[in-house]
């Protein structure tokens, strides 16, 4: 079996190793143009070069959670697309939306700007009940981060594309509840894929609707957002602020206003690594079953992109 790496941004070497130590009846090996046809591809936004020279790929691993970077290229229909499925990543996700949640709750911000100015002074305690958490996508990552924010005794509600039961989590479902869901939210977390659908769906329209004083944290792709609606939402205090994990851009330009702005966090996209030895991991049982014939979590569905 031909197994190839094919990850622009990751060092192959420790991939290959660790595949290899995996699936010892494997040739494993990073891709180069005109190399023979493989079986299996582990990748992270691939070139389209990849894809036309190797057709008859039975699937492509990406490493990484969203594969919004591989459902924009040319990929044989018999070619299926496997994302990460958790891997690690939604424990992190979960640290990553509380501390943000917690850090804006409790005002922490302010107090870091106190002490740097050797100023000991209180903020008045806030009701978690005024701050309802809305998680938009209850898919592996969100409900993980629903679970953690339950934990701390926020109220929460719950937004994906088809009806989700989620214990103590108030689900809404469809475009049709969309305005009802954003109505109810405080703090609004995106944990949706990148899809036509949900390209932009974080603009002006959609963020005025939250409850006055909104908070949004965007962990899960840049291009949800429409970044020039952001920073005038904020200064005219429709918005209390943003915690930004993700960027059309990244890294933004350093002319870009989201760097300087006083009420908006910014992150280089880390709020869940990809952890390679809980993927290769997962990716080898996968193949192993894919070879034997039996079905696997994680496969992507192209007519919805995700
Ligand atoms: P997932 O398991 O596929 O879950 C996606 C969720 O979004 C599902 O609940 C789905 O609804 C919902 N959804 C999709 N399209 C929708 C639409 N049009 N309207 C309403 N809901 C919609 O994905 P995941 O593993 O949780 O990952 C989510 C995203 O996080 C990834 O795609 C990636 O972009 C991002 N991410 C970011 C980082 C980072 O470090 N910042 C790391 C990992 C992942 P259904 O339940 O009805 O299917
Ligand atoms: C990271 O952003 C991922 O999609 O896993």
């Amino acid at each position: 079996m031909k197994i190839y790496f094919c990850g622009a941004d990751f060092k192959p070497e420790p991939w290959l190793a660790a595949l290899r130590a995996a699936l010892p009846q494997a040739s494993v090996e990073v891709w180069s143009p005109g190399a023979p046809p493989g079986d299996y591809a582990m990748v992270w936004a691939p070139p389209q070069a990849f894809l036309d020279e190797q057709p008859q790929l039975k699937a492509l691993f990406n490493l990484g959670a969203g594969v919004d970077a591989l459902t924009q290229l040319r990929i044989a229909p018999a070619t299926k697309i496997v994302r990460l499925d958790d891997a690690g990543m939604s424990v992190q996700m979960a640290e990553y939306v509380l501390q943000a949640l917690i850090r804006h709750f409790r005002e922490f911000d302010g107090y870091e700007a106190d002490m740097a100015a050797g100023q000991w002074s209180f903020r008045k305690p806030r009701l978690r009940a005024d701050f309802p958490v809305g998680i938009m996508g209850l898919g592996v990552l969100g409900q993980r981060v629903a679970r953690a924010v339950q934990q701390f005794e926020f109220p929460v509600m719950g937004w994906s594309r088809s009806p989700r039961q989620v214990e103590g989590v108030r689900c809404h479902a469809g475009v049709q509840e969309f305005d009802a869901f954003l109505a109810e939210t405080r703090v609004l977390v995106c944990l949706l894929p990148l899809t036509d659908e949900t390209r932009g769906i974080l603009n002006r329209r959609t963020l005025s609707r939250l409850r006055p004083g909104g908070y949004l944290i965007n962990v899960a792709r840049g291009g949800h957002l429409v970044e020039e609606d952001l920073i005038p939402l904020i200064d005219s205090g429709q918005l209390a602020g943003a915690a930004l994990d993700v960027f059309q851009q990244e890294p933004p330009p350093t002319s870009h206003p989201f760097w300087r702005h006083p009420r908006i966090t910014v992150t280089p996209h880390t709020a869940a690594r990809t952890l390679r030895d809980e993927s290769v991991t997962q990716i080898a049982g996968k193949i192993q079953r894919l070879e034997q014939d039996l079905p696997i979590a994680g496969i992507v569905d192209p007519s919805k992109g995700y």
